[in-house]
């Protein structure tokens, strides 16, 4: 028997979420490459140390743009509400293989994990177009630019943890990939997930298959 499917993402927010992660491993090689003569070698995959250097600004304002139209697709979905604190407060069961409070569309931790990218991709942008030595660099005194050097490896390695967490999660949650491949996630899986949305697409009717 068929298993009744319900949409969750449309073609445009997969390839949006993609594009996002496509500039974020990008940004993410030549920005190591560039952090750590450990991690020169890196800079071969990018076309060499020059190239390294070129692109790794411009990928960096790729990802950000690209994530400020999931970020609009997205904020709504992900404010905090009444539901999230509780299911905060029980998330240790999660693990243990208690039952949690019912989620909304996204659960507490996912709605962290997204403010975490925000704030960390306003903070890398903000930091990293100070220092860019090819546009901007000029007009900022050099004491600026050297906090700004810090707090920018400070916010990329946040957003590489958070990232982490959110692949991790997205694999340990079966049938969550499949939500970000095909766009649509079987009627099981949002209520036993995430039953307040169910509830909100169904609104107690069953779902047409
Ligand atoms: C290899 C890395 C990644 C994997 C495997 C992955 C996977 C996923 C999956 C499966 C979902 C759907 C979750 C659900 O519907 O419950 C999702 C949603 C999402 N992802 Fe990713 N993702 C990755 C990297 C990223 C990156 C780098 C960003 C941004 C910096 C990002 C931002 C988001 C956002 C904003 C959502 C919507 C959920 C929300 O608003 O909380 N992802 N991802």
């Amino acid at each position: 028997m068929k298993k009744v499917q319900l949409q969750r993402y449309s073609g445009a927010q997969r390839s949006n979420h993609w594009a996002v992660v496509a500039c974020f491993v990008c940004a993410g090689i030549t920005g190591f490459a560039l952090f750590h003569p450990a991690l020169f070698w890196l800079s071969s995959l990018a076309g060499g140390p020059q190239w390294t250097r070129i692109l790794h600004p411009y990928l960096g304002i790729a990802m950000f743009l690209l994530f400020l139209v999931m970020f609009f697709t997205f904020a709504g979905a992900n404010v905090w509400r009444k539901e999230d604190s509780a299911w905060l407060g029980s998330a240790g069961k999660l693990v243990s293989g208690g039952q949690v409070p019912a989620a909304g569309k996204y659960n507490a931790g996912q709605k962290l994990v997204f403010w975490v990218f925000t704030l960390s991709l306003i903070v890398l942008l903000v930091t990293g177009l100070s220092f860019w030595q090819a546009w901007f660099a000029g007009s900022v005194p050099i004491g600026v630019q050297r906090i700004a050097v810090l707090l920018h490896a400070i916010a990329a390695f946040v957003l590489v943890l958070a990232v982490i967490v959110h692949a991790y999660a997205a694999i340990w949650v079966k049938g969550a990939v499949g939500a970000m491949v095909r766009g649509t996630v079987s009627a099981g899986w949002a209520k036993h997930h995430h039953l307040l949305w169910y509830r909100e697409l169904t609104q107690g009717r069953p779902p047409k298959a």
